[in-house]
């Protein structure tokens, strides 16, 4: 049976023409047996599309891993690494995850208490909450009425010294139902998105590059993210946006020396713009909670400077500014017409391009709603490159003044790669 491939149901808060290249089902093949003339097809359409929907599908946690690894084979261990240091149990994404005993590189992720699952007795799961993360939360009385948040839009990386995955498998083994809930952005704009019941939203980094104005395009180019050491560990004591998209500059991060041991050598440079390597496209892949500083570099001489940011190039460190920067370079991407929240069956296997997404948890259970799921993603065997020399920038529909400092700037991040991790 041939693959079919079928459009995402899009919801109707979302705007068709901006997501119409975003999320396919995949139907005739069963991604646990792939072929490896279906593996290609697969593999190319993540590329291409973001997501993937299997619907139905029996998947053992051994098939799981197989199928994520076929991805990048090269690539070992889970995303965040298989072993958690003591020093590690302080970071905030401990517990969120319980591991399957027999396949270590799959987690499992969920709600309320399961008990023998894949060898698991009994496993107490907590589906993460913006309340305790969030500096201000939905009042109990709203989210009685079904309000709720975006927890934390990310990208699944351990973004120290380990590279980011290049694809997540998420696969829904018991989905509650329950009424669909109203993400509030509480930032002023009052933005709101009616979601599924826990459902997990996407947004594109291609379109989040893409809807910038030329001006921060030419910075995105331009620009290196660094990392902080052990990040989760670093903001354990901060607090986020109310949009999940970041973190409040209160000064509440943990200090660098009181941090498990570390070394400079393994901190995380990544280029803020990630090339797609089966499309070409550029996708603005920043998780902004872990960012420590940017590295902006100048525009090459020649290039006219009127209207550029930081034509000088900028070593921003002062989070404040920093994380202000990201935000008004992020925020317009995830507005509620430019999210995809999938609506979860059980049995649905979601694929997920990590390089060329960026994703988050959704809303709020209640202790009684059990929800298992099975997550897989491994840390790469590299790491993600950025824009080069042929990269879009000399397209003519351009402004001329971008396609010049775009096409410059991209000789220059290819002559940086020596001294970053890049
Ligand atoms: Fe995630």
């Amino acid at each position: 049976m041939a693959i079919e491939v079928l459009p995402l149901p899009i919801p109707p808060t979302a705007d068709p023409e901006k997501l119409k290249d975003f999320g396919r089902e995949v139907k005739g093949v069963n991604p646990g047996a792939l072929s490896p003339e279906e593996f290609k097809e697969v593999h190319d359409l993540l590329y291409k599309h973001g997501a993937l929907l299997f619907r139905n599908v029996d998947l053992t946690p051994e098939q799981q891993y197989a199928l994520t690894k076929a991805f990048d084979p090269a690539s070992e261990s889970y995303g965040h690494g298989n072993k958690k240091t003591e020093g590690e149990k302080k970071s905030i994404l401990h517990p969120d995850l319980k591991t399957i005993p027999r396949v270590p590189q799959v987690q499992l992720i969920g709600n309320g208490t399961v008990y023998n699952h894949e060898g698991l007795a009994e496993a107490m799961l907590k589906h993460p909450s913006h309340t305790t993360f969030h500096k201000t939360r939905v009042s109990a009385e709203d989210e009685e009425k079904g309000y709720t948040r975006y927890y934390r839009w990310h990208i699944d990386a351990a973004l120290y010294d380990l590279s980011p995955p290049k694809v997540t498998t998420l696969y829904g083994v018991t989905v509650p139902q329950g009424p669909h809930q109203t993400v509030r952005y509480d930032d002023g704009t009052g933005d709101e998105l009616e979601v599924p019941l826990g459902t997990t939203a996407f947004v594109s980094g291609k379109t989040m590059f893409d809807i910038l104005p030329p001006e921060l395009k030419s910075v995105a180019v331009r620009t290196k993210v660094k990392y902080a050491p052990h990040p989760y560990v670093w903001m354990a004591p901060a607090r986020a946006l109310p949009t999940g998209l970041g973190i409040l500059s209160e000064g509440l991060e943990m200090s660098y020396d009181e941090l498990p041991p570390w070394e400079e050598s393994r901190i995380k440079v990544l280029p803020m713009v990630w090339k797609n390597p089966v499309t070409g496209d550029l996708h603005f892949q920043v998780h902004p909670c872990g960012v420590s500083e940017l590295l902006i570099d100048p525009l090459p001489e020649g290039t006219k400077r009127e209207g550029a940011l930081y034509p000088d190039g900028a070593r921003l460190a002062d989070l404040k500014e920093v994380r202000e920067l990201l935000y008004k370079m992020q925020r317009p991407a995830i507005a509620p017409n430019l999210v995809y929240p999938h609506d979860w069956h059980e049995k649905d296997l979601v694929l997920f391009h990590n390089r060329g997404v960026l994703h988050t948890v959704v809303g709020a259970f209640k202790k009684d709603q059990v929800r298992a799921f099975h997550q897989c993603n491994l840390a790469a065997s590299d790491d993600p490159a950025g824009p080069s020399a042929e990269d879009p920038g000399d397209d003519a529909s351009e402004e001329p003044f971008m396609s010049q400092y775009l096409h410059y700037s991209v000789h220059n991040i290819v002559g940086f790669e020596c001294h970053g991790q890049l």
